[in-house]
């Protein structure tokens, strides 16, 4: 399927990435066929529930990192996805009140339940858009005075990747955020990953028979290649889990009954993660 098509039937009984997700970070926006989409890709991959859940804890660390240790205001959450606990402007508002926070996504069920739920204030947007087209979204964001790219930016494209299939238009995004953003601008990335190729065929394959969706899992070193420029910090890229762990940090919200056999699977098994970690534009 085309990168840039966005077919899934925005129906109930069609599973959405932004549901299926939310369901296993322990969120309330998602139907009957999100949860057993879920439930069915744990039944083969049980530690995906797990991966889930490590990301978004993931997505905490890179924010306290942006907000408190990089004295970022104003931050991107490229495929933000359906509320969860906690939320990028949650997090950046405990270390950084001042910051202004754009969540963009694509799929309209993101965008009505953001709206009703994410935004306390002027500081925070949600906002329609294709983030694999930079040129056009920071036009907008800049044209809406929602970003100054004479400023540092802290940027977020967490489990989006796996939904570009075609790592050209990966590169070439990343390339134009690079060279849009201000030297001091930072990036947290993700993406769903196999560390051998007959693992990643297989993920494929799997999802491919399930969801009609755009996806491609990759291997690390692919992952690295469509990230251009950008120059990792400390410890570098790998298993966001292992990220700069922090066991004194918030707990997110648990997942229901049905899900939580799952918790703890991936301490036995680990096929598959999501690989990434924090970047920058050096000044
Ligand atoms: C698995 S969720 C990740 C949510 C959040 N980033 C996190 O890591 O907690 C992926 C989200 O990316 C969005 N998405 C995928 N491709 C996109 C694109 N090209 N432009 C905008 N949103 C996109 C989906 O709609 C979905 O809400």
């Amino acid at each position: 399927m085309a990168d840039d098509s966005f077919l899934w039937e925005l129906s109930v009984d069609v599973p959405t990435p932004a549901r299926v997700y939310n369901y296993s970070i322990g969120g309330k926006d998602h139907f009957s066929a999100d949860r057993e989409a879920a439930l069915s890709a744990a039944s083969q991959y049980p530690e995906v529930i797990d991966v889930s859940r490590e990301n978004r804890l993931f997505l905490y660390r890179a924010v306290r990192l942006f907000a408190r240790d990089q004295g970022i205001s104003q931050f991107l959450d490229l495929g933000s996805g359906l509320p969860g606990s906690p939320n990028v402007h949650e997090v950046a508002h405990e270390f950084n009140p001042v910051s202004r926070v754009s969540y963009v996504d694509r799929d309209p069920m993101v965008l009505a339940h953001g709206r009703a739920l994410l935004v306390p204030d002027d500081r925070v947007a949600v906002v329609e858009g294709d983030v694999m087209r930079p040129e056009v979204l920071l036009d907008d964001l800049v044209s809406s005075g929602r970003i100054d790219l004479s400023q540092p930016v802290g940027m977020l494209l967490l489990s989006v990747p796996q939904f570009v299939a075609q790592d050209r238009r990966l590169s070439r995004a990343l390339e134009h955020y690079w060279d849009a953003v201000a030297p001091g601008s930072y990036l947290a990335v993700s993406q769903l990953a196999a560390l051998s190729q007959a693992e990643v065929h297989r993920l494929n394959e799997f999802v491919s028979q399930r969801f009609r969706i755009g996806w491609r899992a990759r291997l690390p070193e692919e992952i690295n290649a469509y990230l251009g420029k950008w120059v990792p910090v400390e410890p570098g890229l790998g298993d966001v889990d292992a990220w700069r762990p922090d066991p004194t940090q918030p707990p997110i919200t648990d997942i229901d009954e049905r899900g939580q056999r799952f918790l703890g699977a991936s301490r036995r098994q680990k096929r598959i993660f999501e690989y990434g970690g924090v970047l920058y534009k050096p000044e």
